[in-house]
């Protein structure tokens, strides 16, 4: 059965409030009397001994009612998710500067904030370490390393007619959620708590807030409205302040929020992991790719965080959408003292695959020809296997690379460029195509799972709550089309609640993309459910059955009923039965009407002791063709056009998919290019403000931005048929680092250009100039006084 139309064009439920400024977010939660504001203090150095806190000027302060410190915790001061390596509060060693210390609670935000500026702490300073190469060689792991491998890699070489080797590194990349970290947490009666949080994690932020006060989680209940973006980095580091939070409520006995400010946001939470990586490839005289040997040293930052998860899907798609007989991959993460890393738009999946692009593009460049030729010739197919042991099935790497190529006439476009370079001297453009690949699933396979609790009043409007967090990308529309479609109502009817702990336990975060397809297939079963149960009751109303509930086991279809449209139809007759009627006549029946089910995706399996095993549901597919413009002088450049071909399956909502779609692009590019994070010597962030660490914004986005859906049937895991989008168009802004680099070599052939991203205007500005810029720059200049 498919979706109606009027039920796949419902666009995105949440738009109307959004844009009148109604839609509730953490902030617009009314506050109750006497709520308490945190704010937090933080090491201001990178590693050293904690030695003292001056606290008193702070706890004197006015407003202020307390200053909570590692010492004030009732359970356990731990918050580590995978790894227990991370205090709530510093105790003994701060190990990042940005680490908090201690949270101060006052009866105003502001008066939290001045007391804070009050706080002074004597830091014996250690050495630190920042760069993930050093930290590797100290032996700095957060986990042991990991390989994956496929075929007779050392055997491999021999057989190769070409093997390039290089370097390549990719930086970090800011959430930039535009509601930043935050949580609210209310007593309620019996030792009770009520946390509502921003984040996309309720139940670890139950579960961690339960470790660390030294309580059991039945006595507390995490509820989520929405989010304004996560991104991925709510999905771990939201639990800190939401704890902090709850620390306050449970000691003072008082509601406590805390909202972190912007640019203590920036410098206390984590971001996408920067790699560093060596490669090497080697190719058949015909192109294709015989062996890859990688490594990955990742900045896990000074505690584990999701590193190792991350970790590993970097080693899950080092390979990117191609079939690589004989490959090495091994990855490292590595502590530093920086904050801690998180989970970020793909994650990990980006950092390895731009390096095999790097890989390509080395070959394509010594070899004089397009990197389009060896990605094309190396495409996967169906049968081929990847290097964790999975068979590509259902492939449709090289169906979005045929499309896009005719689809956009990129041969045409590709010679029209090659007439503006020849024609224009100070402006070049570049061209790159992006095939991507990324797998559906947690690669933890136990976290594949999510329940959904469904009622349907006796109104006949519905409420469904699963586990789904609504942070922008339309999870709440997906999940409130499927119950409309499983029980042949409107979506008016249909009503998606708050996410909520108490009303659907052990839930999964929501990432990995799969949160539509987990908490859809949730609802779906939960929907056949009540259908069967309804169903089997109008067929005793229409006297099709003597008995319903004794007489029609649950579950059992009734023959030839179904509900369309608010109607009970049999066959293709509409009968007298109207939805309203049907539900109001069961429930008088005594017919249940409430239905939870839970949903585990079927057949995926991984075994980390040899690293094979099929750990994804299916695999999305796409290919983009990026297009950069190169002021030669200058150094600036525009993304002119972003075109891609994408394999949705089958959507169930084109109107939140093309903005997933979009904004997945927009958000890559700008990793590739324009965000760049600097720290200081100390370890301090620098970029820690929208004026110094540039996101693009509309007029930075794609000049012509395109995407065609390849309408092609989807995989049975994928929810209606419709395929997990939230996470692979950000790997078409890799194309972007490739399109300018390629602009720089229209420019200046034999320009020495890192593999580094991003591939800011000054890099570019450098690698264009590179030898007059070192010429300059050792000429002696005038010292010029400074400014006042
Ligand atoms: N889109 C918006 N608007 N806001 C977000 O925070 N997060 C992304 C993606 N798209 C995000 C987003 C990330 S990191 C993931 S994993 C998925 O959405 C999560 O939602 P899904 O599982 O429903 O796709
Ligand atoms: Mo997304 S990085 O899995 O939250």
């Amino acid at each position: 059965m498919k979706p109606t139309d009027a039920i796949r064009h419902a666009g995105n439920v949440d738009a109307a409030g959004h844009v009148r400024g109604e839609s509730i977010y953490l902030d617009d939660l009314p506050e109750q009397a006497g709520t308490l504001h945190g704010a937090v203090f933080a090491s201001p150095i990178a590693h050293g001994s904690l030695r003292d806190l001056h606290r008193d000027a702070a706890r004197a302060a006015p407003g202020v009612i307390a200053v909570l410190t590692a010492t004030e915790i009732p359970g356990e001061n731990q918050i580590g998710g995978i790894v227990p390596d991370e205090p709530l509060l510093a105790a003994g060693e701060v190990h990042y500067a940005g680490q908090p210390i201690a949270v101060v609670f006052a009866t105003t935000e502001a008066a939290a904030r001045a007391a804070v500026k009050l706080m002074t702490a004597d830091i014996e300073p250690r050495s630190a370490v920042f760069d993930p190469r050093e930290a590797a060689r100290l032996g700095h792991l957060i986990v042991p390393p990991r390989s994956f491998r496929i075929g007779d890699l050392d055997a491999a070489w021999s057989q190769c007619a070409h093997v390039f080797e290089g370097s390549a590194e990719t930086g970090g990349q800011e959430h930039l959620y535009i509601e930043t970290q935050g949580a609210y947490a209310i007593p309620t009666e019996a030792g009770g708590l009520r946390i509502h949080s921003s984040t996309q994690g309720p139940t670890a932020v139950q579960r961690t807030a339960a470790r660390v006060l030294g309580i059991p989680m039945h006595r507390i209940e995490v509820d989520v409205t929405r989010l304004g973006g996560g991104f991925g980095g709510k999905e771990d580091q939201a639990t800190p302040w939401a704890v902090l939070a709850a620390l306050g409520a449970w000691r003072l006995r008082r509601p406590c929020k805390l909202v972190l400010h912007r640019a203590d946001d920036m410098r206390m939470t984590g971001k996408r992991h920067p790699y560093a990586s060596d490669f090497k490839i080697g190719l058949a005289a015909d192109l294709r790719i015989l062996a890859y040997e990688v490594t990955f040293y990742q900045d896990a930052g000074a505690a584990a965080d999701l590193s190792p998860a991350v970790l590993e899907r970097t080693l899950f798609h080092h390979t990117n959408s191609y079939f690589v007989p004989n490959a090495r991959a091994t990855a490292y993460s590595c502590r530093t003292n920086v904050v801690p890393h998180t989970a970020f738009r793909g994650f990990g999946g980006p950092q390895g695959m731009f390096v095999i692009e790097a890989a390509i593009a080395r070959a394509a460049e010594a070899l004089g020809i397009e990197s389009a030729v060896i990605q094309e010739r190396n495409l996967l197919r169906d049968g081929d296997v990847f290097p964790y042991g999975q068979i590509a099935a259902r492939c449709n790497a090289r169906r979005t690379w045929e499309d896009l190529v005719s689809r956009f006439e990129i041969a045409a476009l590709r010679q029209e460029i090659e007439r503006f370079n020849a024609s224009h001297a100070t402006e070049k453009k570049g061209l790159a195509l992006m095939p991507i690949c990324f797998g559906i699933s947690f690669t933890k396979t136990f976290m594949n799972q999510a329940s959904a609790l469904v009622h349907v009043y006796q109104d006949g409007s519905v409420g469904v709550s699963t586990a789904a967090v609504e942070m922008g990308q339309g999870v709440n529309s997906k999940v409130a089309q499927v119950a409309a479609h499983g029980l042949g109502v409107g979506l008016a009817r249909v009503r998606i609640e708050s996410t909520n702990t108490a009303r659907v336990a052990n839930t999964s975060p929501s990432a990995a993309s799969a949160s539509a397809d987990l908490n859809g297939k949730a609802t779906e079963r939960a929907c056949d459910a009540l259908r069967a149960r309804l169903l089997a009751h109008a067929a005793v109303m229409l006297g099709k059955a003597a008995t319903a509930a004794g007489g029609s086991p649950a579950g059992a279809p009734a023959a030839g009923l179904a509900v369309r449209d608010e109607r009970v139809y049999d066959g293709d007759t509409p009968t007298k039965i109207a939805w309203v009627d049907l539900v109001r006549a069961a429930f008088l029946n005594r017919v249940q009407l409430t239905a939870q089910a839970h949903y585990a995706t079927p057949e995926i399996h991984f075994d980390w002791t040899t690293e094979k095993g099929h750990p994804f549901a299916y695999h999305a597919y796409g290919t983009a063709a990026i297009v950069a413009r190169l002021d030669v002088v200058r150094g600036t450049y525009v993304i002119e056009s972003a075109l891609a071909s994408h394999d949705f399956g089958r959507s169930m909502n084109p109107i939140v998919d093309r903005g997933q779609a979009e904004g997945g692009i927009v958000q890559g590019i700008g990793w590739m290019t324009m965000e760049e994070l600097m720290f200081d010597a100390e370890g301090r962030l620098r970029t820690n403000a929208l004026s110094t660490y540039k996101v693009p914004d509309i007029y930075a986005a794609p000049e012509r931005l395109e995407v065609h859906f390849l309408d092609l049937e989807g995989p049975p895991h994928a929810i209606l048929g419709s395929k997990a989008v939230g996470e692979p168009p950000l790997l078409y802004g890799i194309g972007a680092y490739f399109a300018v680099r390629r602009a720089i070599r229209a420019a200046n052939p034999k320009a020495d250009i890192a593999f580094s991203a991003p591939i800011t205007p000054e890099k570019t500005l450098r690698a264009l100039h590179g030898a007059r810029f070192a010429a300059r720059r050792a000429a002696p200049r005038p010292t010029r006084a400074h400014a006042p």
